[in-house]
């Protein structure tokens, strides 16, 4: 009997490979592939097409996603790179209503949210390599680099999100900003509503947090958010964040080697780089998947209910 089975296996498998590389509209192997769709656009499920999303792309899409296979992951829209008392970026400020309508409606279909943030560990910092810590020191030294204690703030006690001025009403209240980008640290929380987005998406259990320790969220041989990927059969990633060019490209791009789909969203991500900078982001996300908006995409995801 087990023999059979196994021999069935053995002749079966090849015959169910072929069948998919002999077809030029199907890309990959059977465990792994898209459809080309005759009417244009892909079919991304593997196969799985019950309860499967058209989602619009802005160019050569439509792209048809399995809702439990699809994540979107939002990265570094934290305290350290937004708030405006630590110098944050207002343009990434401006994309958290878009990105919460975005988190709202992959709630609703069903999709998971995934959060990757700089969360250091002390063990983090002993293994930092020099270069990082370059590019994240204030004045070239290691003293105002990752781990070191940035002080405090004076906010509004009524919204932390921005800083405190003579036209504030009300009190004001001080806060321990932390240790630069150190897990649990004030400083390494999203910003603003996402804070709480995020606090009650994974109390929830439809929202999932990952901490880093470098640009990507994805490198090396295996990350804490590449491993739930991996353990939830996911193979189609959603973008969004800071800064688009650095963070959310080094995820999106490793993404892309290790075998998922990508696809950037433009309007729930942004930076503080040249645009040239994104210029670059724009054209190779399109080379390695797609780019969307989340004006697109929602209407798409919502018509799924
Ligand atoms: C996703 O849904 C499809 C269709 O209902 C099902 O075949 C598949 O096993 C599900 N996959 C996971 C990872 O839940
Ligand atoms: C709140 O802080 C700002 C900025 O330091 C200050 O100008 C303002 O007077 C403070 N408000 C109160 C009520 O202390
Ligand atoms: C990005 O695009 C440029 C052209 O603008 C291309 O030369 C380069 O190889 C691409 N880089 C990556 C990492 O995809
Ligand atoms: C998203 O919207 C902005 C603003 O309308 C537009 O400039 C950009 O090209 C759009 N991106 C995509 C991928 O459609």
């Amino acid at each position: 009997m087990r023999l059979s089975t196994l021999a069935t296996l053995f002749f079966l498998l090849p015959t169910f490979v072929s069948a998919q590389n002999g077809d030029p509209q199907v890309l990959g192997n059977s465990f792994d592939f898209w459809r080309k769709m005759p009417s244009g656009g892909w079919d991304l499920t593997r196969g799985n097409t019950a309860g499967a999303i058209t989602i619009p792309m802005t160019s050569g899409g439509p792209i048809v996603v399995q809702p439990n296979t699809t994540a979107m992951v939002i990265i570094d829209m934290q305290n350290f790179f937004l708030h405006e008392s630590l110098n944050g970026d207002p343009k990434g400020r401006a994309v958290v209503p878009a990105t919460v309508n975005m988190i709202n409606a992959f709630r609703a279909a069903g999709m998971a949210v995934l959060w990757t943030n700089w969360g250091l560990t002390e063990f983090d910092l002993l293994r930092m390599p020099p270069a990082f810590i370059k590019g994240f020191s204030r004045d070239g030294t290691s003293a105002t680099s990752f781990g070191s204690d940035m002080g405090t703030i004076v906010v509004p006690k009524d919204d932390p999100s921005v800083g405190a001025t003579s036209s504030t009403r009300g009190q004001n209240t001080t806060i321990q900003v932390g240790r630069t980008l150190m897990r649990g640290s004030w400083n390494a929380q999203p910003w603003g509503p996402l804070f709480d987005e995020q606090v009650k998406g994974v109390a929830a259990g439809t929202d999932f947090y990952f901490n880093k320790n470098r640009l990507s969220g994805m490198w090396g041989p295996g990350t804490p958010m590449q491993t739930w990927l991996e353990d939830n059969s996911m193979t189609t990633i959603f973008f969004g964040g800071v800064n688009v060019d650095q963070c959310v490209w080094g995820t999106l791009l490793d993404s892309y080697y290790k075998g998922y789909d990508v696809i950037l969203v433009d309007d729930i991500s942004a930076t503080t780089s040249p645009s040239s900078a994104t210029g670059m982001v724009d054209f190779n996300a399109s080379l390695n998947g797609w780019r969307a908006n989340s004006t697109g995409i929602i209407p798409a995801v919502q018509k799924k209910n």
